[in-house]
């Protein structure tokens, strides 16, 4: 079945995007929907006019009609190699999320902040939960192959992006030990203090983490003691060419993720493991920044026509977030990392206050300009259902006015408890946890995505 049933039977995906602004969680009832509902049957592209860098930003809708189109409904069942002997039944309802994070169209747009990291999250907790039985923490050659071809099928049947290992860059590589000699249970165990290992990861605060390094402290420590055993090890045998030490490093620190993996059940590493991994997303802008010359020009010696200025930043500011959905504190690097080009380029204003940037400015957007979908710091899965569509959380805190950087260096980490980032989230500035009921401070916005199939 699948793609080519779909096909024939003339399906065609359609989407309505429904925005669901809710002020308060209180107050989340159908009359306080705004409704941005839009059908369409073209591709993304199509969707993304061109616009001229002098023309007047276009509303952008993140979406998605995947065109061959994906059955959302019904999973195909897939022909596996029969090679792989991992257990997929141990982590059937997290292939599911995974499938639905990684959804055809909208994988793209959420790959580097949900999809890729519910992906790898998976490939450990499949490694680790299947090491209870194997007893080994890594698989050779052949068998990553097979396996990673068997849960990218899994994956694609259940109605995700075809083209996961690519977007994700996951080679099999990434499922053997690499570098790492140490790949036995037992032999892990009594290298590293597995126990010290456990205290500290098996329970972590995803907000403080980030700073405190509680649980990646021990993994580092436990990933350098199995460093250093595999250089021993490897240098006896003689016939390995060394690795660098790093490279070791990191391929041990994989051992160690697996191995955790094991020790917790399934959903509860794939807490700890997302949570892990929102901190490195959270310290980056995963946009790309293209030429920025026009911007440049029209804003150069003293923004002499701030008109001009404006509709070229505009411009240059929707392009950048067609790429991606970004979380608040990404939109935040995002706006040093533009800021801060520009101040190199002699630009010294506040361009974002002259021309009224925000931080959603730097997300994908949706209806309007003014309902940018900024994702919290540690971002839901998106969820599926038939009668809602597709779901997850937009961060809808107000406006927040992009920050332009004051000096001309990246600003200090938002660690560093005496630097004030303006009105940023709860979640993001260590308040709140996941609980929705304690965020009243936040607006949220659920944007939903019909599917509505016609035939
Ligand atoms: C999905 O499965 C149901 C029952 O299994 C079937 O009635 C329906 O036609 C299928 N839909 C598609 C699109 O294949
Ligand atoms: C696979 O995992 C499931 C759930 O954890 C378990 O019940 C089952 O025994 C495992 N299968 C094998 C072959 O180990
Ligand atoms: C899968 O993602 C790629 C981008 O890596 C995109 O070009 C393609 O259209 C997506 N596939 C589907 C079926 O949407
Ligand atoms: C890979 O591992 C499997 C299972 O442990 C084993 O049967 C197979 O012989 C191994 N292949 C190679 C090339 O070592
Ligand atoms: C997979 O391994 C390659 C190197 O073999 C590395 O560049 C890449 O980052 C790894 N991917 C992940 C998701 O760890
Ligand atoms: C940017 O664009 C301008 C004019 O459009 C061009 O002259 C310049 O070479 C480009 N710069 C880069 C780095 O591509
Ligand atoms: C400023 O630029 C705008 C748009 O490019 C143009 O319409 C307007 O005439 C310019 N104003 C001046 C004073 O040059
Ligand atoms: C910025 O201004 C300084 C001093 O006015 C000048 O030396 C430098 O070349 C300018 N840089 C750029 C990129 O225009
Ligand atoms: C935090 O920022 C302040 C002000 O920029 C700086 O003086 C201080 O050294 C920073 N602290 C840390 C731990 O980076």
């Amino acid at each position: 079945m699948g793609r080519g049933v779909a096909q024939s039977f003339h399906l065609y995906l359609h989407i309505v995007f429904l925005l669901l602004l809710c002020l308060h969680e209180s107050c989340c009832t159908p009359s306080n929907y705004l409704k941005v509902s839009v059908v369409m049957d073209k591709m993304v592209d199509a969707l993304l006019p061109e616009t001229s860098p002098t023309a007047a930003p276009q509303p952008l809708l993140p979406l998605l009609a995947p065109s061959p189109l994906t059955p959302f409904t019904n999973s195909t069942v897939p022909k596996l190699s029969g090679l792989c002997m991992l257990n997929f039944t141990a982590i059937e309802s997290m292939m599911s999320v995974t499938s639905t994070d990684c959804m055809a169209g909208f994988a793209p747009y959420l790959a580097n902040v949900v999809c890729c990291p519910q992906l790898e999250a998976t490939l450990v907790v499949l490694i680790g939960q299947s090491s209870k039985d194997t007893n080994t923490l890594a698989l050779n050659g052949t068998l990553a192959t097979h396996c990673l071809s068997d849960l990218e099928k899994i994956l694609v049947s259940q109605g995700a992006n075809d083209s996961l290992p690519n977007m994700c860059s996951i080679h099999p590589s990434n499922l053997t030990e690499g570098s790492c000699a140490v790949n036995d249970v037992s032999e892990f165990e009594s290298t590293v203090d597995s126990s010290n290992l456990l205290a500290a990861c098996g329970k972590i605060d995803t907000v403080n983490e980030c700073c405190e390094q509680v649980c990646q402290n021990a993994i580092s420590d436990a990933a350098k003691k199995l460093a250093l055993k595999a250089y021993d090890l490897l240098s006896l045998d003689g016939t390995h060419a060394l690795s660098d030490h790093s490279t070791r490093f990191n391929d041990c620190r994989s051992i160690v993720l697996r191995w955790l993996a094991s020790k917790l059940d399934p959903n509860h590493a794939k807490e700890i493991l997302r949570g892990l991994s929102n901190c490195k997303i959270n310290k980056v802008c995963p946009l790309d920044f293209p030429n920025m010359s026009h911007v440049i020009n029209r804003c150069s010696n003293g923004i002499s026509n701030q008109t001009a200025c404006c509709v070229a930043v505009n411009s240059y500011v929707s392009r950048l977030q067609r790429q991606s959905f970004v979380t608040n504190l990404q939109a935040l690097n995002c706006a040093a990392s533009l800021g801060l080009k520009l101040r190199k380029a002699n630009i010294s204003e506040n361009i974002y206050s002259i021309c009224h940037i925000g931080l959603k400015d730097f997300s994908l957007q949706a209806g309007t300009q003014e309902s940018g979908c900024l994702l919290p710091s540690l971002p839901s899965d998106v969820v599926f259902d038939q009668s809602a569509g597709v779901t997850f959380l937009c961060d809808l805190n107000d406006n927040i006015p992009a920050p332009w950087p004051s000096t001309s260096q990246l600003p200090a980490s938002s660690c560093n408890k005496t630097i004030k980032i303006p009105a940023l989230p709860a979640a993001a500035s260590g308040q709140s946890s996941l609980d929705m009921a304690s965020r009243d401070s936040l607006l949220l916005l659920v944007a939903s995505a019909a599917f509505i199939i016609l035939t």
